[in-house]
Parts: structure tokens; C-alpha cells; sequence
């Protein structure tokens, strides 16, 4: 009786997997040579994909990334791969949009200080850019670009906050020490990982793909 309650709530692609795993693993690229990237995203997704991260395929190019948006960056980069290796795989790209600055660092988070990608110069430089200033909402934004079989899929995640005024925090990176979530007092930094991680912009495009991809045939 258990058994058949739990095979309703399962999918097909489960439950074939359940009965042979070695015929229902689909393998997916994902293209990042970020370890912790790597890790998170496979915790999320059920046992039947399994994450091949750049590293494991010996590519350790720096992709350029030089579109104008998120969608454009994290799609050059998972059509870079698709084309290299031929395998369905998956791209990411964030940013942080902050309004009173036109939302800006966005799409140049990274290098917004310059092109050695130095967080503390980035948010020594975003605190000055905000002094004096009042209206201070912000959000990270990710965008995930999945392609396979041929065809392109983006998926996207957000979360609102404020800029602090001074950082604060040790944990996290980037621009968690100057950035609070909507209905928390912490910073992203001084928040516990796993908390950070479940309502993270990032965790969100991810569910997001994660879902898709449950529901393909
Ligand atoms: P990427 O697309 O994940 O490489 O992110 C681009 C830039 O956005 C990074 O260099 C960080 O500065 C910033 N960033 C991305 N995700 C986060 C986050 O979760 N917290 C703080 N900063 C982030």
C-alpha cells in the first residue's frame, strides 16, 4: 500500500529510474567552473541528472562575457559550451540592479570597480555612489539559459532588498556585507548560508529549472 502511494506521487521518469538508473541518467553541463555553484545545484535536482561542471571536462576558458543583459551573457555562455561538447547544458548570470543608480552595476556586477573583479573595491565603490542617497531599493537578479535538444530556455530569479549604508557581515560573497532581503534585518552576509541560499535569487532561477526539467518527457 505504501509502495503504490509512493509511485502515484512520483513522476514516469522516476519511478523508470527507480527500476534502471544506469539507462535514466541525463547528464548536463553546467557552465561554470564555480565548485560551490556546482554543488548547490546538484542538492536540488533528484538523483536521475547528474551535473558535469566544466572543470570535470577540462575547459577551463574564460568565456567572454559581452552582452549588454543577464539573458545575453548566461546564453553566450551556454551556447559556447553546447557548441564545444554537444551536450545539454546550462549557463548562469547575476546581477545587482540598484534603482537610484538606473540599475546599475547590473549586467557589469563584477567588474564594477574595474577589470580585476575586486569585490571590496566593487562595494567600497557602489557605498559611494549611494551616499546621502534615501531611496535605496536594490535586487539581485539571475538568469539561467538552459539549451537542449536544440532549443533555448531562460529562467529567471529575483530578490528585493536595500543597500546598507556601511557593510557588515563576514559570511557569503560579493555584495552580500551591503545587501538586506525584503523582510530580514541581516545582511546577506550575517545570514546563515542555508537561509541565504533558500531564498537567494540564484536558488530561485534554479527551482525554476529544476521544475522544467522534472516535467520533460
Ligand atoms: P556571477 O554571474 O554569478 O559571476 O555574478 C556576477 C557578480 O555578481 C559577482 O562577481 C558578484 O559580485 C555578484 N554576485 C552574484 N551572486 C551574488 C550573491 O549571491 N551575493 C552577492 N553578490 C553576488
Amino acid at each position: 500500500m505504501d509502495l503504490i502511494f509512493r509511485l502515484n506521487i512520483l513522476s514516469l521518469k522516476q519511478i523508470r529510474y527507480l527500476f534502471n538508473p544506469l539507462l535514466y541518467i541525463m547528464e548536463l553541463i553546467f557552465a561554470t567552473n564555480n565548485k560551490h555553484k556546482v554543488e548547490e545545484v546538484q542538492a536540488l535536482l533528484v538523483p536521475e541528472y547528474k551535473i558535469i561542471s566544466l572543470q570535470q571536462l577540462h575547459c577551463t576558458e574564460d568565456i567572454p562575457e559581452t552582452a549588454e543583459t543577464l539573458e545575453g551573457n548566461a546564453l553566450i555562455k551556454a551556447r559556447y559550451v553546447y557548441q564545444r561538447f554537444g551536450k545539454s547544458c546550462f549557463a548562469d548570470d547575476t546581477g545587482l540592479e540598484v534603482e537610484a543608480l538606473n540599475n546599475a552595476p547590473g549586467v557589469y556586477s563584477a567588474r564594477y570597480a574595474g577589470d580585476d573583479k575586486d569585490m571590496q573595491a566593487n562595494r567600497t565603490k557602489l557605498l559611494r555612489e549611494m551616499e546621502g542617497v534615501i531611496h535605496r531599493n536594490a535586487r539581485f537578479r539571475t538568469v539561467v539559459a538552459l539549451i537542449h535538444k536544440n532549443s533555448e530556455y531562460l529562467f529567471e530569479g529575483q530578490v528585493n532588498g536595500v543597500i546598507t549604508t556601511i557593510a557588515r557581515g563576514e559570511g557569503g560573497f560579493g555584495y552580500d556585507p551591503i545587501f538586506i532581503a525584503d523582510g530580514m534585518e541581516m545582511t546577506f552576509a550575517e545570514l546563515d548560508l542555508s537561509i541565504k541560499n533558500s531564498i537567494s535569487h540564484r536558488a530561485r532561477a534554479i527551482n525554476k529549472l529544476v521544475s522544467f526539467l522534472h516535467q520533460l518527457p
